[in-house]
């Protein structure tokens, strides 16, 4: 079976908010392992894992003091052997996270960089400069940190200043220093070794900058936390030619061992043309389709991704992949108006990406039907909400609930609650509740993946794309899939009804998607 992610399905675990095995109310490896039967029945071919790595947790994770160790938080490293092994058992895949655009402040690079003099060798794999200004009291040029504020901190009362794109906790690497790319090498076989499939690159776009460290223009307008990101119009921080290099070498890792191990970026480009970019056919593998997460509720607008994805993609021999929600965006059910109506385009959008030739990431919660979380301003730790005082992210990382009529919902054992709160009327959304409910979201989602293996993986990557007013057809060989994003029902197209989202009549109700055969 080679390239199997071309036609994947991914799950995202957000570690710390997937299961919790020792009652700690922080999800763990273990946790993970004992639940990945669940996502075997679910019927997803890989699962991601957010980053599990020795790590202060400033940024839960995604700031990592040691590459190579599992944080106690999450278990040992003989649990990430277990889990793969685990995996590897169920016929589930297994991609980690790489974090390679900045480490911990705690990492002993960067420990070893401040107790260093400027100019060091120690220094120099990361991004210290002068400051300006007559005291060297201003940072060295005007980047905002996509979390807020300045993008540099002050190195004590010295003129050196440290860049981070992210959290002060999160210094970046100077990928342009050769001391950088060999670690990040030895990373990546690390991992290899221990039997992963592949890797989920974090911040993929960044890890090159402009080598002048030059102002950004127009900075000054923009200060959304993804805005300040590589859709920004000037980015001399994001998606250089060079950090394409980076990936060819990653490339050739790969592709030094067996079994068809792979790599997706995360990298926010500002067009579908320079997203394809990453995906030449020797450098990664995928690359997260954000024009899709950002998509309004509407058949324009989703017939518009499509239409731009797929040449783009195409054009590079890339396979698509479709993303509707994640642990950094608004949860999609959310996003699309929430409630009742939010809920239904939410599995209505589920459909319609389950049947694009390509590969589905799912976030976690997402097949229960999990919409946004109100959480209390103390209970937040986004650092970005420290930062900007904005909420942040939390609201969508909030612990899976499995069983049970309250918190923790069977999260861990006992009664002890999780990092973030559950809301309290989470009892009909659990697991448990759900499963063998007809007309449930988990239901819906193990129908439609089931289907989506018989009918939909390996049907033709050809497809036809029809906008009528707000009613989207996509025909892809026998399968048509037909949304509904308009206030009134439409037709139901011919054909063999093979799932629909919700309840359909006579028609094809608002909110609704239907796939739909005209085979034999
Ligand atoms: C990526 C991650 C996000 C993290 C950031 C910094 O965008 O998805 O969660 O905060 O990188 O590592
Ligand atoms: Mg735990």
């Amino acid at each position: 079976m080679s390239e199997w992610w071309r036609h994947a399905v991914v799950y995202q675990v957000y570690v710390r908010s997937f299961a919790d095995s020792d009652g700690d109310g922080i999800g763990d490896l273990p946790g993970i392992t004992s639940r990945l039967p669940y996502l075997r029945e679910l019927g997803v071919d890989a699962v991601w894992v957010t980053p599990f790595y020795r790590s202060p947790q400033h940024d839960h994770g995604y700031d990592v003091a040691d590459y190579t160790d599992v944080d106690p938080l999450f278990g040992a490293l003989s649990d990430a052997d277990e889990l793969v092994a685990r995996a590897h058992e169920l016929g589930l895949r297994v991609i980690v996270d790489l974090v390679p655009n900045h480490t911990s402040s705690e990492h002993a690079w960067f420990r070893a960089a401040l107790a260093a003099e400027p100019g060091s060798a120690e220094r120099a794999r990361y991004l210290f400069r002068t400051g300006r200004g007559a005291d060297a009291s201003e940072p060295p040029n005007n980047w905002r940190s996509v979390f807020g504020g300045p993008a540099w901190t002050r190195v004590g009362d010295t003129d050196q200043w440290y860049l981070h794109l992210f959290d002060t906790s999160q210094p970046d690497l100077d990928w342009r220093n050769p001391e950088v790319p060999a670690m990040f090498a030895d990373v990546l076989r690390f991992w290899l070794d221990r039997d992963v499939d592949g890797f989920r690159v974090d911040v993929a776009h960044g890890l090159l900058k402009e080598a002048s460290l030059r102002d950004q223009r127009g900075q000054e307008k923009s200060s959304d936390l993804f805005d300040v990101g590589g859709l920004a119009e000037d980015a001399p921080m994001w998606d250089q030619p060079e950090v394409h290099d980076v990936y060819r070498q990653w490339h050739a890792i790969l592709a030094e061992y067996d079994g068809d191990r792979m790599a997706v970026a995360e990298a926010w480009t500002r067009t579908v043309e320079s997203n394809a970019r990453y995906v030449r056919p020797d450098e990664l593998n995928q690359a997260f389709n954000f024009d899709w997460v950002m998509a309004p509720w509407s058949a324009a607008a989703f017939a518009d991704v499509i239409e731009r994805t797929l040449p783009a993609l195409a054009a590079v021999g890339g396979t698509p992949t479709w993303v509707l929600s994640n642990h950094d965006v608004q949860r999609h059910a959310t996003r699309y108006g929430g409630g009742e109506a939010g809920r239904a385009r939410a599995r209505a959008a589920t459909l319609l990406s389950l049947a694009l030739p390509g590969s589905a990431y799912l976030y976690q919660g997402e097949e229960l039907g999990l919409e946004e979380v109100d959480v209390a301003p103390a209970d937040r730790q986004d650092p970005s909400w420290f930062r900007t005082g904005e909420p942040g992210r939390d609201s969508c990382r909030v612990p899976i609930p499995w069983a049970g009529s309250e918190p923790p919902y069977g999260f861990g054992p006992g009664a002890g609650q999780p990092w973030i709160p559950q809301p309290g009327e989470w009892a009909p959304l659990t697991v448990d509740a759900q499963s063998g409910e007809p007309g449930s979201t988990l239901e819906f989602y193990r129908q439609a993946l089931s289907v989506r293996r018989s009918l939909a993986r390996d049907a033709s990557d050809a497809v036809d794309v029809h906008l009528d007013g707000d009613v989207l057809s996509v025909r892809r060989g026998d399968l048509t899939v037909v949304v509904n994003c308009g206030s009134a029902p439409s037709a139901l197209p011919e054909g063999e009804l093979v799932i629909a989202s919700g309840p359909v009549g006579d028609d094809l109700p608002p909110d609704t998607a239907v796939w739909v055969s005209s085979a034999g």
